[in-house]
């Protein structure tokens, strides 16, 4: 997502001690600290270009890879580094888990992000709406609002869990080549068909608006696909909610005491309005298809180019799971806690979002520098999470290192935080990790994966996808 593409820093008062580095506990700075302001180090930066031309200039500036050119900063300047763009507010970029702990720590109570402006701008446009953006793209109030009334039942384990036959479904037709929304049955105009269609055009004009910024001047024509993708998505929404609330009246009159679905329970809440409904359903698509994509296909590579760790995660689903394709319950699901060990430590290695941001609402002082109000701070979680001074064989696929008794030693708790942290973290990471984890359950259990090249490649658009060929192959087990 371009929130999350903007840029990831990290701070740490340097009288921290090493112990309370590991330990991760949170302590306020010294006064050495506050004492005196600094100038932040960064790339050469003029009075109006700013870092613009040092930035273009530079052979090893990619914006493909501007993860490898911040590493290259980071060795240059050190772990906080100032960069000014011309038009954009002052960014930080923090390499350090304990200054990102002090980021979140001084944001916590209200954390502002950059938001996808396209789609603020299409919601803001159409009167269905009624000025109310969603979680995606409001901040401050009005994204609180929201956020604390959908946060709590949609981030519940319990509430998660009851999907996990819809998704074993999913996976286990996904698997026997069978999809879903492109059954060859469906027609262009059948509502699946055009749900499909007007998400997938939601995604793309929505990133493409974040990297050509004509739509700000004039109607482009992908603003304008957007507002047109936008439009059907609301309407689908729309009328399958109302759908939802008449099987939802007959299911009380059949069996009052039945204990209320996830979206029953959003339903049920009444500072939640229907509207606010249909626009969090919709905020759930540039939320999680690109990372969820990205984050599958980094899984099923990782495990195919380590066939040991691929083989120690087979036996733990043959254990659990057994051979057949009975549906899986939300208890062997539990148990599977190799599979969730797979899945953290390839999204330690390979996260899909560079970092988390947070704008300053406040000045700040980090380090004895002074973070001004309004700058944007980006942690970047995917290059402290590849750092050898916080993770053992940090360049390799460990998933051990998670497992409880932590085998490699303590990991500091902000150094891999693929899904963010605190009020503001990815609402999605109960969904994104169950779907994750059965996916990959269910492959393994029927297939074996092998990689047959090099080094995955990956460019950084709004997320990091693969880039290239994907030689993965499946061979089905005995
Ligand atoms: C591996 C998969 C995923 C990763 C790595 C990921 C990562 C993130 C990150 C880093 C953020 C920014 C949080 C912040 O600013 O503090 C975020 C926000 C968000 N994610 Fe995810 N995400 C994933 C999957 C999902 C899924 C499956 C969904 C929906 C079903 C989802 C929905 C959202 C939404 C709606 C937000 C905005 C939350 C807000 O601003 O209140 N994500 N995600």
């Amino acid at each position: 997502m371009a929130l999350f593409r903007s840029l990831v820093f990290r701070a740490v008062p340097q009288s921290h001690s090493a112990a309370a580095l590991s330990r991760g506990t949170l302590r306020l700075p010294s006064a050495r600290c506050l004492s005196s302001a600094k100038e932040i180090p960064g790339p050469k930066a003029l009075p109006i270009a700013g870092v613009l031309f040092s930035v273009l200039s530079d052979k090893d500036f990619d914006k493909n890879n501007i993860h490898l050119y911040f590493k290259k900063l980071f060795k240059i300047y050190g772990p906080i580094v100032k960069l000014k763009f011309p038009g954009k507010p002052t960014m930080v970029i923090l390499s350090d888990p304990e200054d990102m702990k002090w980021i979140h720590h001084y944001t916590k109570d209200n954390p502002v992000r950059l938001g996808l402006e396209a789609l603020h701008k299409a919601r803001y446009l159409d009167e269905y709406f009624e000025k109310k953006g969603g979680i995606t793209v409001e901040d401050g109030e009005e994204w609180w609002r929201v956020r604390k009334r959908v946060g709590p039942p949609v981030m519940k384990l319990a509430n998660i869990r009851q999907y996990v036959p819809g998704m074993d479904g999913v996976a286990v037709d996904t698997l026997d080549r069978r999809l879903g929304s492109l059954d060859p049955n469906f027609t262009q105009d059948a509502e699946q068909m055009k749900c499909y269609t007007a998400a997938l055009e939601l995604l793309r004009c929505i990133f493409e608006c974040e990297e050509n910024l004509m739509w700000k001047i004039y109607p482009t024509k992908t603003f304008k696909t957007l507002q047109k993708s936008l439009k059907t998505l609301t309407e689908v929404c729309d009328r399958t909610l109302w759908e939802f609330k008449e099987e939802m009246k007959e299911r009380n009159k059949r069996d009052p005491n039945h204990s209320p679905s996830l979206m029953e329970q959003l339903l049920l809440d009444s500072e939640l309005s229907h509207k606010d409904i249909v626009t969090f359903m919709i905020d759930l698509l540039p939320g999680g298809t690109e990372t969820t994509t990205s984050a599958s296909l980094v899984l099923f590579y990782l495990l195919a180019k380590y066939p040991e760790i691929q083989a120690k995660a087979q036996e733990e689903v043959d254990r659990v799971l057994g051979r057949d394709l009975t549906p899986i319950t939300p208890e062997q699901l539990n148990q599977l806690s190799y599979i969730r060990a797979t899945l953290k430590e390839s999204l330690r290695l390979l996260p899909p979002a560079i970092g988390t941001v947070r704008v300053l609402q406040n000045d700040i002082r980090i380090r004895g520098y002074t973070l001004q109000k309004g700058w944007c701070c980006l942690m970047t979680s995917a290059i402290s999470g590849l750092d050898e001074s916080q993770f053992a064989q940090s360049q390799d696929f460990v998933p051990d290192r998670w497992l409880q008794h932590r085998p490699l030693g303590q990991m500091h708790p902000y150094a891999s935080l693929p899904f963010s942290h605190g009020k503001r973290m990815c609402i999605g990471i109960r969904i994104s990790e169950q779907i994750l984890s059965i996916l990959i359950a269910r492959t393994l259990q029927q297939f074996n994966l092998a990689w047959r090249g090099g080094d995955l490649r990956r460019k950084h658009t709004q997320v990091f996808e693969p880039v290239g060929p994907f030689p993965l192959t499946f061979t089905e087990r005995n």
